[in-house]
C-alpha cells in the first residue's frame, strides 16, 4: 500500500546479528522516532538506557542469557519512570503517591509505544531487532546494574543490530479471532486450535511445542514474582 505499511507487514523479530555497527547518527534517529510516539498526558513516563559496551553487554547476558544480548550493537533498555515525576511534586512542595495499577499502566504504555516506535525506525534502516521482556524476570538484579532509582522499573530492553539471520514473517491470529465489529465476540478453542495449526505449519521442526501451550505454561502457575518485588521495593505497588 505505501513504503511504511509495507515496514510494518515485513516485521520479524531478529535475535542474531553480524559485527557491522550503528552509526551514532544513526542511533539518535532511531531514538528520536522512538521519543515521537505518543504518551499519557505527554508525561512521557519513561527512560532509555543506550547500552554499547561489551562489559555491560556480558552483565545483562550473565542475567539473561539470550544470545541477541552479547550479538547487539546497542541495546536499548526501556524504564518506566515516575521518578521524574516525583520531582515535579518537590517542586510544587505537594505529596508523591505513585503506586498503583493505573499508573503501572501509564508508564509501561508510554514505553512500549517509543519501543515499537523505535524498532520500527531501525528496521527502517535496515537493521533489526527483538524485544526482550525477559528481563523482568530478573528485575532486581537488572534494577541494580543500571543503577534505577525510587518510582522506576525495567520493563523490556531491545536489542538491535545488522541482522544475521532472516525469517519468514510468522503468520498473525485470523482477524475474525481478533478484530471484532462493535462488540466483542468471545472465541470458542476451535480459534485457539486454528492458529495452534498455523504457528505449526509456519515453524515446522523447529517447533518444540504448540503455542497454546506455551500460553498455558504462562498462565497455568502463578506470575514470576521479580516484578512484584522491585515494584514494591521502588514505590510502586
Ligand atoms: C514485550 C515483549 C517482550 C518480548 N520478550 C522476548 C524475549 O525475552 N525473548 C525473545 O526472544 N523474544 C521476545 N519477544 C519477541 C516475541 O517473541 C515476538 O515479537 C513474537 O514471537 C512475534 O514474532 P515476530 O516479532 O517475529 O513477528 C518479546 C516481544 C515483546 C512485544
Amino acid at each position: 500500500m505505501n513504503e511504511t505499511i509495507d515496514l510494518m507487514l515485513a516485521h520479524t523479530s531478529v535475535r542474531r546479528f553480524t559485527d557491522q555497527p550503528i552509526s551514532d547518527d544513526e542511533l539518535k534517529a532511531i531514538i528520536s522516532a522512538g521519543r515521537a510516539a505518543s504518551s499519557w498526558k505527554n508525561f512521557q513516563s519513561y527512560s532509555i538506557i543506550l547500552v554499547q559496551s561489551e562489559e555491560k553487554k556480558q552483565a545483562l547476558y550473565d542475567l539473561v542469557s539470550q544470545p541477541a544480548i552479547l550479538q547487539a550493537q546497542a541495546i536499548l533498555v526501556f524504564v518506566g519512570d515516575h521518578n521524574r515525576a516525583s520531582k515535579a511534586a518537590q517542586l510544587h512542595e505537594m505529596p508523591f503517591d505513585a503506586k498503583g495499577v493505573e499508573n503501572l499502566l501509564i508508564s509501561s504504555v508510554d514505553a512500549a509505544l517509543a519501543g515499537q516506535n523505535a524498532l520500527l525506525a531501525a528496521e527502517s534502516l535496515g537493521y533489526g531487532g527483538v524485544f526482550i521482556g525477559m528481563i523482568r524476570h530478573k528485575a532486581r538484579p537488572v534494577a541494580e546494574l543500571f543503577q534505577l532509582p525510587a518510582y522506576t522499573y525495567p520493563i523490556f530492553c531491545i536489542a538491535l543490530g545488522k541482522p544475521a539471520e532472516q525469517h519468514p514473517v510468522k503468520p498473525r491470529l485470523a482477524e475474525k479471532a481478533v478484530v471484532f465489529s462493535e462488540v466483542y465476540q468471545e472465541q470458542g478453542p476451535e480459534a485457539i486450535q486454528a492458529y495452534d495449526q498455523v504457528q505449526t505449519d509456519y515453524a515446522g521442526s523447529r517447533q518444540t511445542e504448540k503455542w497454546s501451550q506455551r500460553m498455558v505454561a504462562q498462565f497455568s502457575q502463578p506470575e514470576q514474582p521479580e516484578t512484584k518485588a522491585l515494584l514494591e521495593e521502588h514505590q510502586l505497588l
